[in-house]
């Protein structure tokens, strides 16, 4: 738990608390834990793995939102305006969960400041993160999109060394179009270039950012 951001401010004893009142769960991948347009009642924190969050539209074309790792959590929206899931989730690999009760999530809000101030901070994070999506899908062409986009997750997930930086791939190729809000078309065609340019290294569960060549 001391990897949660949302309970830095926490001592060991309230931390116990937490784990007293949450209730822990293990999901395979591939796993839907929730989907849109359910009624939420809980609120969950991701102690080891990942998941998506994804919408669909009526012709049931998906929409990766966002990615949540470890530390992170998510689940909140919905119980705090009392409105259905704005988004599924579903797993991307084998994944631990804390969950709380909205009852349970309530209280602790009430308790502890620091963690209503957290969600607050991050519910901010998001709406920045989203305007930056949405000025990108204004003003950005497709090919700068996937390029941002693999930056993005670059500095989320990725590990640096020297001037490598190598990204665990937990998306598939439709996954990596949606996110950049791109057709497959496109994205294949940006990949191809990057790799034929020495800046991107394609692996079967990783890729690789060449730093050196992407400046260039
Ligand atoms: P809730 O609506 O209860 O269920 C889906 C959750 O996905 C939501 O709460 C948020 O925690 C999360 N979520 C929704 N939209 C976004 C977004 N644009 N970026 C990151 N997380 C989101």
């Amino acid at each position: 738990l001391k990897k949660v951001s949302l309970f830095d401010n926490l001592n060991d004893e309230q931390l116990e608390h937490v784990l007293r009142i949450s209730h822990r769960r293990t999901l395979k991948p591939g796993t839907i834990l929730f989907h849109e347009k359910e009624m939420g009642l809980t609120f969950y924190v991701v102690l080891s793995g990942s998941l998506k969050l994804f919408t669909k539209s009526n012709s049931g074309e998906e929409k990766v939102l966002s990615l949540v790792n470890a530390g992170e959590s998510f689940g909140e929206l919905s119980l705090l305006d009392g409105r259905p899931r704005s988004a599924s989730a579903q797993t991307l690999e084998t994944t631990t969960l804390l969950e709380l009760s909205s009852e349970q999530f309530m209280e602790l809000m009430q308790a502890h400041f620091d963690i209503t101030r957290g969600i607050l901070a991050e519910l901010c994070r998001r709406l920045r993160t989203t305007n930056e999506h949405v000025n990108d899908l204004t003003f950005l062409d497709g090919r700068t999109r996937v390029l941002k986009n693999l930056i993005s997750l670059a500095n989320k997930n990725g590990k640096r060394s020297g001037n490598i930086i190598s990204i665990p791939m937990s998306l598939n190729y439709d996954e990596l179009a949606q996110m950049a809000g791109v057709n497959k078309a496109v994205l294949s065609e940006v990949i191809r270039e990057l790799e034929s340019r020495g800046v991107l290294q394609f692996g079967i569960n990783e890729y690789k950012l060449n730093l050196l060549k992407l400046r260039g």
